[in-house]
């Protein structure tokens, strides 16, 4: 719903796991009208039938799965602008993975950190207006926040 409504063209995924979410924001991608989805995972055999999913699902030409620890795998060849960024993988790293896309979110664009409650500090940094979003929880312990200008 959240790529669909806000025309999301370009996704990065922290946390593929077997793809489910993949699928789901890929498929948005596909009904906005195309696109492109970075996604990032670091068990080699949860990347296999990630993509074996994707493909099934006949997304697999709009997804980029990078196989890997996030905290490199994010860290160069990022997208000019990015709409959206899912977080998915360990709750830990997710101000240190924000850190490393914050650059390039476009005003507007939308960040969905799930389990955030596990992460104090991702928390306190969103929902600071300081920080330049602004956050909400939703949900079980899921936050969504929006970039500002
Ligand atoms: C909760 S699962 C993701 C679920 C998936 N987003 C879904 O909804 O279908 C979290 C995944 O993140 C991966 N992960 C955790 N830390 C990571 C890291 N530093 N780099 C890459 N992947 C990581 C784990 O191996 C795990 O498969």
């Amino acid at each position: 719903m959240l790529p669909r409504s806000s025309g999301a063209r370009i996704i990065i995924e922290f946390g593929t796991s077997f793809g489910i979410s993949t699928l789901y924001l890929a498929a948005a991608l596909r009904d906005n009208g195309g696109g492109r989805l970075i996604t990032t995972e670091f068990e080699p055999s949860k990347v296999m039938r990630a993509k074996a999913n994707l493909t099934e699902g006949g997304l697999i030409d709009l997804v980029e799965v990078r196989e890997g620890d996030a905290l490199q795998t994010l860290s160069a060849d990022l997208p000019e602008t990015i709409d959206l960024l899912l977080l998915d993988g360990a709750k830990a790293i997710y101000p240190e993975i924000l850190s490393l896309v914050e650059g390039r979110l476009r005003p507007g664009a939308l960040v969905i950190a799930d389990n955030a409650d596990f992460s104090p500090e991702y928390l306190e940094r969103v929902r600071s207006p300081a920080s330049g979003y602004i956050s909400t929880p939703f949900g079980e312990d899921v936050e969504l926040s929006v970039r500002l200008g």
